[in-house]
């Protein structure tokens, strides 16, 4: 039962926002008149060099060291003594677990915060130098439209940047101070919370003791962003392995980035990219337990609680861990732009066929029809569509001239779409210039979270 109860195991990681806390809560009950001054100072002190042995990887533990906060606790009272026993009054393990895993999830989203962001970046710089490059745009994976390659990164770049606002949103809920709320009925003892907020650098505090010690929206909230963040991951993954398929030989993953095959010697594998596909099973099913585990719990804390902190470590681990790689994948990609201009076939420009006649006046469903009646001749002729003569192209509409060769021009194809969004140059040259804008807004939103004293 003892191993079964004990979280010592995981929560050890949350051993340096446990002192912050309990060095913040010490100046409270200082200024609440439970502490003198030396006492305060005797466990500032003692505090200190609990956090000192842990950075240097010196702290024991003890078998019955249940959890970080008892193993804090008992190490500090062999160090300052009986002192030791009063930083506790009118504090439980419940406001104090929230408070420091609310402390170690601020400082990681601004980690993970970071990386997704040098991720972005890397994708925009990406897409500006490759911007004239032309290839293939599918939906329902069968060739659709030409369009620029940097349109294909930045549409997976500009989801990232829906992630990265989102994360910016989360954090802000997670910094909330729960301490002070005590087991369940708040603190009887004095103790200032708008100090505490303040010695820790929260930006609220929370509203209800009872909903602080038992609510995990916030890490529910962050299980979700990861979820929703390696969805787009995994499919801009895909992308790139089907891309680097002999079939498309769009692409190259250096050799960094993939691994052979223990059997066939001819084989390159892009397990990266695989892995940050198979990743998001993982962070999803994660977010699914932890709903699973709050739903229908009495209230306020109940041990089922402990069950989030493995969530959140694995989570932020993998997280880490795939976006790092990603950055990776992308900035050493190769490109083959022959075999991506060679893709494309004059049976893509169907549509522009269509819309060559709507600028002479043709209504749409007039010109779609007859481009679909271009498209069924070059078929039973055995030809392309280009090959088709004008005195052919005349036989489906007399508003079909010479000028029709300009349609079967690919380049000329993607920059008629300059509406804002699109895939013409300049379309996507203001795509670049608003995801700088927005990579530039979140760094000054989202500076390097200061440690509290
Ligand atoms: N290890 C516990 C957790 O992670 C700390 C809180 C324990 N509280 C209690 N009432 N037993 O949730």
């Amino acid at each position: 039962m003892e191993k079964f109860n004990s979280s010592i195991t995981y929560d050890r990681h949350l051993w340096e926002a446990d002192v912050q806390g309990s060095k913040a809560y010490s100046r409270g009950l200082e200024k609440a008149g439970l502490l003198t001054k030396a006492e305060m100072d005797q466990i500032l002190h003692g505090l200190d060099k609990v956090a000192e042995e842990w950075a240097q990887g010196t702290f024991k533990l003890n078998p019955n060291d249940e959890d970080i906060h008892t193993a804090n606790e008992r190490r500090l009272k062999e160090l300052i003594g009986e002192t030791a026993g009063k930083l506790h009054t009118g504090r439980s393990r419940n406001d104090q677990v929230v408070t420091d895993l609310r402390l170690w999830m601020r400082q990681n989203c601004s980690m993970l915060s970071a990386l997704l962001c040098e991720l972005i970046r890397t994708m925009v710089d990406r897409a500006e130098m490759e911007r004239d490059v032309l290839f293939p745009g599918y939906t329902h994976l069968q060739r659709a439209q030409p369009i620029r390659w940097s349109h294909w990164i930045l549409s997976h770049a500009v989801a990232l940047t829906r992630d990265s606002e989102r994360l910016l949103e989360v954090r802000k809920r997670i910094n909330v101070l729960p301490l002070g709320s005590g087991a369940i009925a708040g603190n009887p003892l004095g103790v200032d919370r708008e100090l505490l907020r303040a010695e820790l650098d929260f930006g609220a505090i929370t509203l209800n003791s009872m909903d602080a010690t038992s609510e995990r929206d916030f890490v529910a909230e962050f299980l979700f962003w990861a979820s929703l963040c390696m969805t787009h991951l995994s499919r801009m993954a895909e992308d790139l392995i089907l891309y680097g398929t002999k079939e498309f030989s769009f692409v190259q993953l250096s050799d960094a980035y993939s691994t052979g095959s223990s059997l066939m010697p001819q084989k390159k594998n892009p397990d990266s990219l695989e892995l940050i596909r198979s990743k998001a099973g993982r962070v999803f099913g994660r977010c699914a337990g932890l709903l699973m585990t709050l739903k229908g719990l009495p209230s306020t804390y109940n041990k089922d609680l402990q069950e989030d902190k493995e969530a959140v470590f694995e989570v932020s681990d993998t997280m880490s861990a795939v976006l790092q790689v990603a950055t990776g994948v992308i900035s050493t990609l190769q490109i083959h732009r022959e075999n991506m201009g060679r893709a494309l076939s004059p049976d893509m420009l169907a549509t522009d066929l269509a819309y060559y006649l709507v600028r002479k006046g043709m209504p749409f469903r007039q010109a779609h029809e007859a481009s679909g009646k271009a498209v069924f001749m070059a078929e039973t002729k055995g030809v392309a569509l280009n090959q088709l003569s004008l005195q052919e192209l005349q036989t489906i509409s007399p508003l079909f001239s010479g000028d029709v060769s300009h349609v079967w021009d690919y380049g000329h194809s993607v920059e008629q779409y300059e509406a804002l969004g699109g895939t013409a140059r300049s379309s996507v040259d203001w795509q670049i210039g608003q995801l700088r804008a927005l990579l530039r807004a979140q760094q000054t939103e989202s500076p390097p979270h200061a440690s509290p004293k």
